[in-house]
């Protein structure tokens, strides 16, 4: 992609590399304190040979020899952020089943402090693969949106929840989990905490008053329409972030990197991978990255070229991973 294309955008020049490495003390990342709210999930992964056909279906069988777990959803943005240093509590809703134990006993591993209300009348969201010969054959979902009472259980927690922390990360998956997102924003800006937001659906007047929202180019497609060219593209965001009222918009646009729209100003970053072995995830690594360099002081622009950095990194990872801090200094410092 050519950077001329930005027109009115100010490209990541090598001086503004400097000015972010700089700012990328890591030490202040043990400071910021993240409060992830969201739609939590389970990634179960089930590996095995195939060696025959089902005499019940035509379908084949797999013998499991291995099995996998991972923190899906918000739980893989508070995995994110733990793993770059800094302090992580996330508030969501589980099933009163096994898979929700497994999120607490993996979130704990992570170092994430998780406040995971039961409600018993759901199950615990899960994606589970079923993989042979190292390709996916079937995934599998099992999900239900949590109950009123658990929602509102939830918020109560959240108003004592946000008092210990800087900034807060809400995770929207479109599971029903940010059904009062709306005054959860309301509640922090009022604390003049900022929250950024990863959006899901066609609704975004929910995210109304929010400092930055993450959408990738299909989020914003259902929000906005098809745009032309690049100029179409920055007046549509830019007048649905006026209407909003959010500070800036950054839009993943997978391997062309990502843009941020501020009021007056438009920054491309180009995509940071060299070698891309699994996108899963990358938006979830961005908006930790985002959270824990924002609450550490880091301008914006700045936390966006680390943002994308990042980004660059773990989609060079198998599965759902994340960025270590060390990975993310310029090599030999
Ligand atoms: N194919 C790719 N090549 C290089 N970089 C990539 C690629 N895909 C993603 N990235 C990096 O990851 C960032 C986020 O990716 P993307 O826009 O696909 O987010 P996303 O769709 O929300 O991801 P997901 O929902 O899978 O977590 C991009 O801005 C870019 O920096
Ligand atoms: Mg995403």
């Amino acid at each position: 992609m050519r950077m001329d294309r930005y027109s009115k955008s100010r490209t990541g020049t090598q001086k503004s590399r400097e000015v972010a490495r700089k700012a990328l003390d890591l030490a202040t990342f043990k400071q910021a304190r993240i409060l992830v709210v969201g739609d939590v999930m389970l990634d179960r992964y089930w590996f095995g040979d195939v060696s025959r056909i089902s005499p019940e279906a035509p379908v084949p069988i797999v013998k499991v020899d291995r099995t996998d777990e991972r923190p899906g959803g918000a739980a893989n943005v508070a995995r994110n952020a733990a793993a770059l240093g800094a302090q992580v509590a996330l508030l969501s809703v589980v099933g009163d089943d096994e898979a929700g134990q497994s999120l607490r006993t993996l979130l704990v591993r992570e170092n994430v402090h998780a406040n995971l209300l039961c409600d018993p009348s759901i199950r615990t969201t899960v994606k589970l693969r079923v993989i042979g010969r190292q390709q996916q054959l079937l995934r599998v979902d099992f999900e239900t949106q949590p109950s009123h009472e658990a929602l509102l259980g939830k918020l109560a927690d959240y108003r004592e929840m946000l008092s210990s922390c800087d900034l807060v990360v809400l995770s929207d998956y479109g599971k029903g989990g940010l059904t009062h997102i709306t005054q959860m924003i309301q509640l922090a800006r009022r604390q003049g905490k900022r929250v950024l937001v990863d959006p899901k659906g066609e609704d975004y007047a929910r995210y109304r008053g929010a400092t930055v929202i993450t959408p990738n180019r299909n989020e914003l497609r259902q929000v906005i329409g098809s745009w032309s060219e690049e100029q179409d593209l920055t007046n549509r965001v830019q007048a649905l972030r006026k209407s909003l009222k959010l500070d800036a918009l950054l839009l993943t646009r997978s391997e062309d990197g990502m843009t941020l729209y501020e009021s007056g100003n438009v920054t491309h970053e180009p995509a940071k991978a060299r070698e891309v072995f699994d996108v899963s995830g990358a938006g979830d690594t961005v908006i930790a990255t985002l959270a824990v360099t924002l609450a550490s002081g880091i301008a914006l622009r700045d936390a966006m070229r680390i943002a994308n950095a990042a980004a660059g990194i773990v989609v060079g990872k198998l599965g759902t991973a994340v960025v270590m801090p060390e990975e993310l200094l310029p090599a030999g410092q």
